[in-house]
């Protein structure tokens, strides 16, 4: 969903650094906020922004970053910049100067720990940049705890007229509850000299990219701000309190907007839903439920309580999901799933469809008004119209010596005994019956009857005889 208002303007996130209060063997911006890492929220921001460009400046966790990246890339054209090693925020965007050469226009930087930033916000933003001819725009907010974050000094005109690291900070500094985000707009190649001046004469000896401030506002460059109206959307996560918070956050947000639509969500702290989830009007989200990932839900429907789903999921109207975990599959309209029942791998239950208690479905696809409705697995399967699956029926469909999986077909209007096992690969007909406690291993035909077990002996007196 790129546009493409936003010619010459590239956007630069830094990634690079360690997280050291994370406490992590993976890099930081590779932890998950409800379902995608928060590097991934700030490139889909970016995605929605439509840029002509995203570099990312990679360091600490730069192999697991790439790998990422090559498995989920941005739709953005997107490079990557190692940036080793690690002397500070200005350093890290000096390591893209190489590749700006040719470039005149916007840059939009931002910092790699900020999933929470919205595309609108970042679109003010630049427009701000653009009508004030600034050379070099910054986003701020208030805090009530400013700790941590660079401070906005302003002259006597309100002008900002530096930042100030929290650890270089006076003690008169550090009571500015307006701080630095660190998402900026720059000119470029205006303050490319800046860039290549910066010095490491502060507390951390980093070069940082907050001293370009002062470097422009002596410089008499046009310098201008937006204050972001919503500090939460600008929070960064340095340790994973703050990874806790910023998907509490970001939880908290979805909900609102998905009760702005019409959706019941009658726990709103107990329910943890992903901003990609859309749902209809008239749902009920009971306590419990986490739902991440491309997540689409009609109307009229009942999830949960304690229901895991994710993505990519589809769930039609009117169907009810209790206690239940659904990946990867698609469930359709005036259906009832659960309790406790597993949709996996790409599984496909058409309407009307009845599945319940313990039912494990794998990758198989089931037609309209079929039921399996007690402690069944199906897997690798493909199920037709007004099937029942009975009560502890297992598709065996594993080999475990060679690994290999057997497809199961059921046709439109068969029946399965109880404890029915169907030995894949078979083919049960149409209006096929398996008896119950069969284990079947060859293909039933339309209408017939398999039946595959010992046939019962009755011993009379056996009881009186064990005395
Ligand atoms: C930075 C800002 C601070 C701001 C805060 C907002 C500086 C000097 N300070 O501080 O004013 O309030 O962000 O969250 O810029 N990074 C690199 N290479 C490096 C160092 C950092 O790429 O050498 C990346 C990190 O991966 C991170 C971002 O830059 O995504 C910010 O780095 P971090 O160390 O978290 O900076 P803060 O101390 O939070
Ligand atoms: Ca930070």
């Amino acid at each position: 969903m790129t546009s493409s208002t936003n010619n010459s303007v590239r956007a630069v996130v830094l990634a690079a650094g360690q997280g050291k209060r994370m406490k992590s063997a993976r890099a930081k911006v590779l932890h998950d906020v409800l379902g995608k890492p928060i590097l991934a929220r700030i490139l889909d921001a970016l995605d929605k922004l439509g840029t002509e460009k995203i570099h990312v400046v990679i360091g600490h966790g730069a192999a697991q970053i790439v790998e990422y990246l090559d498995t989920t890339p941005p739709a953005t054209p997107c490079s990557t910049h190692v940036q080793e090693p690690q002397l500070g925020t200005g350093h890290a965007l000096q390591q893209v100067a190489p590749d700006l050469t040719k470039f005149s226009g916007t840059l939009l930087v931002t910092v790699g720990d900020a999933p929470l930033l919205t595309t609108a916000t970042l679109s003010e933003f630049i427009a701000k940049h653009k009508e004030d001819k600034a050379v070099l725009s910054l986003l701020t907010t208030y805090v009530d705890n400013p700790k941590n974050y660079g401070r906005i000094v302003r002259d006597l005109q309100g002008q900002v007229a530096k930042i100030v690291e929290d650890k270089d900070a006076t003690e008169e500094q550090k009571r500015i509850r307006e701080i630095n985000p660190a998402i900026y707009c720059l000119e470029w190649p205006k303050v490319a000299e800046g860039l290549n001046s910066l010095k490491n004469d502060n507390k951390q000896k980093e070069y940082y990219l907050t001293d370009l401030v002062a470097w422009a506002h002596d410089h008499k460059l046009a310098i201008s701000s937006l204050v972001a109206m919503d500090w939460r959307e600008v929070a960064a996560i340095n340790s994973r309190a703050e990874l806790a918070e910023a998907t509490s956050l970001l939880r908290d947000r979805t909900i609102e907007s998905l009760m702005v639509e019409g959706v019941t969500i009658v726990d709103t702290k107990g329910t943890w839903i992903a901003p990609e989830a859309v749902i209809g009007n008239d749902t009920t989200i009971m306590p419990g439920c986490y739902i991440t990932g491309d997540v689409s839900i009609g109307s009229n429907c009942v999830i949960g309580p304690n229901t895991v789903i994710h993505g990519p999921v589809k769930i039609g109207e009117r169907t009810t999901v209790a206690q239940s975990l659904v990946v990867n599959s698609q469930i359709g309209s005036d259906c009832k799933v659960g309790p406790f029942s597993h949709l996996r791998e790409h599984t496909v239950v058409g309407d009307k469809c009845r599945v319940g208690n313990f039912v494990e479905i794998k990758k198989s696809t089931i037609a309209g008004s079929t039921n399996a409705s007690h402690l069944s697995y199906v897997g690798d399967a493909t199920v037709g119209t007004k099937v029942n699956i009975g009560a502890g029926t297992i598709t065996a469909n594993y080999n475990h010596l060679t690994g290999k999986k057997f497809s199961t077909v059921i046709e439109d209007g068969a029946s399965t005994g109880s404890n029915s096992v169907l030995v894949a690969p078979i083919k049960l007909g149409k209006r096929s019956s398996v008896g119950a406690g069969t284990v079947a291993t060859k293909d039933v035909p339309d209408g017939a009857l398999a039946v595959g077990r010992a046939r019962q002996e009755n011993k009379e007196g056996w009881s009186d005889r064990q005395k």
